[in-house]
This record gives structure tokens, sequence and C-alpha cells, in this order.
């Protein structure tokens, strides 16, 4: 039997307080208790508004304290809130699961104890990214990636997808530490190096920052790949890489399946 106390995790977007949907702001609004995780000030007084009884968890970050510590931190306050009996609502900006540890931990140990808790999902940064940009994912696939995540580790990119690097500003940081993107030249000039193994130097990458305030426009910086180490990137900036070029036919599929590449140009000729 589930326990008194429960957690809903819900997102409020990248548009200050327009991309929040009706069924959030409700959850918002029914909550004993609201914890935030906003990045800017009006945010946290439109939601305030909507429920008085809100603690902010970035006060938990931190100058050079490691994220993973704050994000402990805030998957605990939301644990230990749900079980002295409160109906907890986690409010994160974007969508609440993407790139946001402290949600998913707090939802698993909640369920580990018996109490309900799930998660509502919100609009995220790629979702702007795709409507901005007018790059459909689908056309040529997507990889989505964390920057550094992707350099540390052996990764492998296809060139023919749209390619998406999120946390472009502390690309390179193994502390966790960073709460400010003053460091990143030497990750970027190391990032770029390993992209022009995939990338011909003049192709052209996007640095994307959604807007966050309806009044203003998106950062939209396309610049030759060569350019990217000098790229002046922010907290928020996202790199989006379009595909190279269409990817070549698979040949020896094709014959498999009794089919010839004019058979596809003809199928696809409505795509054009
Ligand atoms: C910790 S993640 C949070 C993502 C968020 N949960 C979401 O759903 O978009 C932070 C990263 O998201 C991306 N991001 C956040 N806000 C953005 C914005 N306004 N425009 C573009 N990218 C953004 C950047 O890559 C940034 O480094």
């Amino acid at each position: 039997m589930n326990k008194q106390g429960s957690l809903t995790v819900v997102g409020t977007g990248i548009k200050i307080a327009g991309d929040m949907t009706l069924n959030t702001q409700a959850q918002i609004k029914q909550a004993d208790i609201v914890f935030t995780v906003v990045p800017d000030k009006v945010s946290k007084q439109w939601l305030a508004k909507l429920n008085p009884n809100t603690v902010d968890m970035t006060e938990f970050y931190g100058s050079n304290k490691s994220r993973l510590i704050t994000y402990n931190e805030m998957a605990n306050a939301l644990v230990e809130s749900v079980k002295q009996g409160n109906n907890v609502c986690a409010a994160f900006y974007g969508h609440p699961g993407v790139f946001a540890y402290a949600s998913h931990l707090a939802i698993r140990q909640l369920k580990a104890l018996g109490y309900r808790a799930k998660m509502q999902p919100g609009i995220s940064a790629e979702d702007w990214l795709v409507a901005d940009l007018g790059i459909d994912p689908g056309k040529s696939g997507c990889i989505s990636i964390e920057a550094t995540q992707f350099l540390f580790y052996q990764r492998t990119i296809d060139p023919y997808s749209l390619l998406v690097l999120w946390q472009i500003g502390l690309v390179g940081d193994h502390t966790l530490a960073l709460d400010k993107t003053d460091n990143y030249q030497r990750g970027l000039k190391v990032l770029s190096n390993e992209l022009l193994k995939y990338y011909p130097s003049d192709h052209q990458v996007i640095i994307y920052e959604a807007a966050t305030l309806a009044l203003f426009p998106p950062r939209i910086e396309h610049i030759a790949l060569a350019q990217l180490p000098q790229a002046k990137l922010t907290a928020i900036s996202t790199l989006a890489i379009p595909p190279y070029q269409e990817a070549p036919l698979d040949l020896a599929v094709l014959k498999q399946l009794g089919l010839t590449p004019e058979d596809i140009d003809n199928a696809l000729s409505i795509d054009k």
C-alpha cells in the first residue's frame, strides 16, 4: 500500500511562465509544498504566486562545490519532505527529466520506499531548438549528448545525423564544480579537434540559446567549425551540428530487400 506523502516532478519549460502546461500549473497549485529549481528571479516569483509555500533549491549550489553533491542534497530534501507526509511538487526548469539527475534520483528512492512518485514532461531546450532552427530530428536522426561526456569517453558520432551537444559552456570540466563558464576554452579546442575528425572545417555549426523571455529573440549563431574555439559561450549555450550530408545508401541491404537505389529515390522524391 502507498504511504501518505507523494512527489510529482514537473517542468516549467524554457520560456518563463508561457511554457507551463495547465496540468503543471495545477500540480504546483495543489501541492502542500513546492521545491523549485529555476534559474531566474521572474520564474521564482511566478511560481511563488501559484503557490506561496515554495523552497528555492538553487540555494544548494555553491562555489567550488560539486554539482553531484548539490543534486544529492536536492533529492534528499524532496525525499525527506515526502516522508513527513507532504504532497510535494518539484518544479525544474525545462523538462524535469532531461539533464536533471536529482529528479530521477528522488523518484527512484521514493518508489523504493513505497511512496507515490511520478514525473510530468516539460518543454526542454532541445524542443525549442527544433522549433527555432527548423530542423526535424526525424529527418536524419539525432544524437543528443552532453559535451564533456562526448569528450571523456570513446563515443562515435554519425555525421549524417543532427548532433546536439549540451552544456558546451562547461565542456572539459571534470570537477563538476564550475559555477561559471569562464574556463571552457581548452575543452572547446579539444572538442573542435574531435569534431574535425567527422566534419570538414567549413561545416556550419550553430550556437543556440533559446529565449527565456517572449520579448527577446533566441541566439542563433552560425559559425564554421574551424571558428568554434573562439566562440563566446554561456551556461545556457547548446551546440547544434546539422548533418554533414545525406547518408549514402546501403546497397548490400537494398539488394537483400530486392530494391534498387532508384526505388528509394522515387519513393522519397516527395520529400525533396
Ligand atoms: C542541466 S541542463 C538542463 C536542461 C533542462 N532540464 C532542459 O530540459 O532543457 C543545462 C543545459 O541545458 C541547455 N540549456 C538550458 N537552457 C537553455 C536555453 N535557454 N537555450 C539553449 N540551451 C539551453 C544548455 O546546454 C545547458 O548547458
